[in-house]
């Protein structure tokens, strides 16, 4: 008898580039379903390539979207707890109050570029971003390719920046290890071999070893460099969008959006090594 059971196969998966600085959708898919080796292998290789995909008209449960991170390394619940979460690895990200209280984390304001967990010394390489809500206006997610901006670096920049490290911290001092975390700040990549740029405005503080106005005016400057809208892809949500993206070469940005729309998304997040002095 004919095998009609439902199953993902890696002939059927498409992967269309954004055109954009990142980013490529990823059809063929079902992501409550399970995926072989063969899938897993093409979609990585797909992160590899784009550093961001999407997945449209996704209807995942919790569990299932655990299990799609998890073929992607170890899913690792949140270092900020959330209360009465059925589902560890699953970490809210919404705006929403219930009795007052928020169901979980990072509201309705812009966040600025970051890459995420890089206040943890062993800090975020995939994260997993599913949307249940959507705001009919504001809260569209930006990712800059951290390649292309440190390609574009002059030599001499280049040249300056080579072995100097950068202290990240969390603005919520609770969430931070007891002891000072610092990276390079340009990292190389382990799958792909290339060098990004590894700073963003809202979690990196200061350059290890410089004064603070030296420290502040060289951030600025490789802040003004790294925003330029070549660098930048932007995805609109919908209801259903599952993304994914590697925190190594990328930083994302999340638009405010009004306080009177409804934005629920879960999140899973895989953490990754210490960064390698190289
Ligand atoms: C995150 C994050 C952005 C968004 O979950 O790490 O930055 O669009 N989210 O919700
Ligand atoms: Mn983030």
């Amino acid at each position: 008898m004919k095998n009609l059971e439902r199953t993902n196969h890696v002939d059927e998966i498409s992967i269309i580039p954004t055109g954009g600085a990142v980013g490529a959708e990823i059809r063929g898919v079902d992501l409550a379903l399970p995926l072989d080796v063969d899938c897993v292998t093409r979609i990585k290789q797909a992160i590899w390539d784009h550093c961001v995909l999407f997945f449209r008209d996704q209807q995942i449960d919790e569990t299932q979207q655990v299990r799609f991170t998890q073929y992607f390394g170890q899913a690792v619940p949140h270092v900020r707890k959330q209360r009465d979460r059925p589902v560890e690895e699953i970490f809210i990200v919404s705006n929403v109050k219930e009795n007052g209280e928020e169901i979980g984390a990072l509201g309705n304001a812009e966040i600025s570029f970051h890459s995420d967990l890089s206040y943890l010394r062993k800090p975020g390489t995939l994260s997993f971003l599913y949307a249940v809500e959507v705001p009919r206006t504001g809260g569209a997610t930006q990712w800059v390719n951290c390649y292309q901006a440190y390609e574009t670096l002059s030599d001499s920049m280049k040249e300056r920046l080579l072995g100097l490290r950068a202290v990240h911290r969390h603005y919520v001092e609770e969430q931070n290890p007891p002891k000072l975390v610092d990276h390079p700040i340009v990292r190389t990549h382990p799958e792909t071999g290339h060098q990004s740029l590894y700073v963003g405005p809202h979690l990196t503080k200061s350059i290890v070893g410089f004064d603070e106005a030296e420290s502040r005016t060289l951030l600025e400057e490789l802040y003004s460099h790294i925003m330029q809208p070549q660098f930048i892809w932007t995805h609109e949500w919908q209801v259903g969008d599952l993304l994914v993206w590697d925190n190594r070469p990328t930083m994302h940005r999340r638009e405010p959006f009004p306080q009177t729309e409804r934005r629920v998304m879960r999140r899973t997040q895989i953490f990754g090594d210490e960064i390698p002095v190289e």
